[in-house]
């Protein structure tokens, strides 16, 4: 580890770490109020080829909530199988270096920088491999910056590679708010759909047609299979219409791309999940597996050149402390967000 201290670029002392951080913390699985604790814990040291980072902000997924409740059930071989994987909540972190280990040559005590990781960013310090973290433009906030991991690489990948959007596809979105969501809408469009069709409830309508909706489907009020519209792309990060329905929505070639599941019993998503590929088998139109996005730092690099050049805008719903992280992570369990939440330590 090279101590702040030894560097000809030596930080302001404020950056150097302390021996110990306030972290949230979670050993076991269960309800995020009951498991999550927020304590002092000793603040990790970068081994060669890693980066430890000031958090400054870090949002918080869906993923977060899985990694806490360890659920769906099926899921634990990659959660872990008795005890989490991840006992630090958090995958996606925004910061300042402070530290780095033997051989990094991407990034220098000072600089700042955000990336997806492997959980760890509900804390004041997270840890990842250089790789892993990106520069972080000047005049780029730390808060935006965190929201260009797991929900807009999901929108992204989804939209992009598993759905096959291409210039002029007309393009549902169902679910267009909340964290994937309110990034699903303005991706569509920016990857050349000519027309998208959002559906949120009341609360979201406003939000999904500033963000580029064409049309807006009040889930409360209006029926999407009632448009009697077909679509090339039709992107379901709600998962409420049966799978008949949702290949009735699209067009003869087009493609269904599922991002969620249910999440109410232990195994329940299993179920959707297998049967999508037979409903759309035997016909042109495509469903690919469900799959869960992959950390792409390019395809974050791409994300963020979006943001500064002002054509895509990260929809901050709220800001929480990270003593918040169980009453948070709670919340993201009801999946009724708005935008992102971000953490912000
Ligand atoms: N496959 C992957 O790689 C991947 C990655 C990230 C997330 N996900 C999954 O994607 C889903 C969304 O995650 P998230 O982080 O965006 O959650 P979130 O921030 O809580 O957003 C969920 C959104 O769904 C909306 N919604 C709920 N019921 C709806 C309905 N019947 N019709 C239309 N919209 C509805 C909610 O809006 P209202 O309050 O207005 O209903 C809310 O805005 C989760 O199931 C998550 O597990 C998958």
């Amino acid at each position: 580890m090279t101590e702040p201290t030894q560097s000809p670029t030596a930080p302001p002392t404020h950056l150097a770490p302390p021996a110990t951080m306030r972290s949230a913390f979670h050993e076991r699985y269960g309800a995020p109020e009951e498991v999550v604790s927020v304590r002092t814990v000793p603040t990790p040291q970068p081994a060669a080829g890693e980066v430890l980072v000031r958090v400054r902000a870090a949002s918080v997924n869906a993923l977060d909530w899985h990694y806490v409740t360890g659920l769906p059930m099926f899921a634990r071989p990659s959660l872990g199988l008795r005890r989490p994987n991840r006992q630090v909540p958090g995958a996606d972190a925004s910061g300042e270096v402070v530290a780095v280990g033997d051989g990094v040559t991407r990034h220098r005590i000072g600089d700042r920088v955000f990336g997806e990781i492997d959980g760890g960013g509900f804390a004041e310090y997270a840890l990842a491999p250089e790789d892993w973290w990106l520069p972080l433009p000047d005049g780029v906030p730390h808060e935006q910056a965190t929201t260009l991991g797991v929900a807009a690489e999901t929108a992204l990948q989804g939209l992009r590679d598993w759905g096959g959007l291409r210039e002029g596809h007309r393009v549902l979105v169902a679910g267009a708010s909340g964290g994937v969501g309110s990034f699903a809408v303005p991706l569509a469009r920016l990857l050349g759909a000519s027309h998208v069709t959002a559906v949120c409830s009341t609360r979201n309508v406003e939000a999904a047609r500033a963000r580029g909706a064409d049309r807006v489907v009040d889930y409360t009020r209006e029926d999407v299979r009632d448009l009697g519209e077909r679509f090339d792309v039709f992107f379901d990060n709600a998962g409420t219409l049966s799978l008949r329905d949702c290949r009735r929505l699209l067009v003869e070639d087009g493609t269904y791309v599922s991002v969620t599941s249910p999440k109410t019993t232990w195994v329940k998503p299993l179920p959707r999940m297998l049967a999508v590929p037979l409903v759309f088998a035997f016909t042109r139109q495509k469903a690919p597996a469900f799959r869960v996005a992959s950390r792409s730092t390019s395809d974050q690099a791409w994300l963020m050149d979006q943001v500064v050049a002002g054509r895509l805008e990260p929809l901050i719903e709220q800001r929480w402390s990270l003593e918040d992280a169980p009453d948070v992570l709670r919340r993201q369990g009801e999946f009724h967000a708005q935008g992102k939440s971000v953490i912000v330590p």
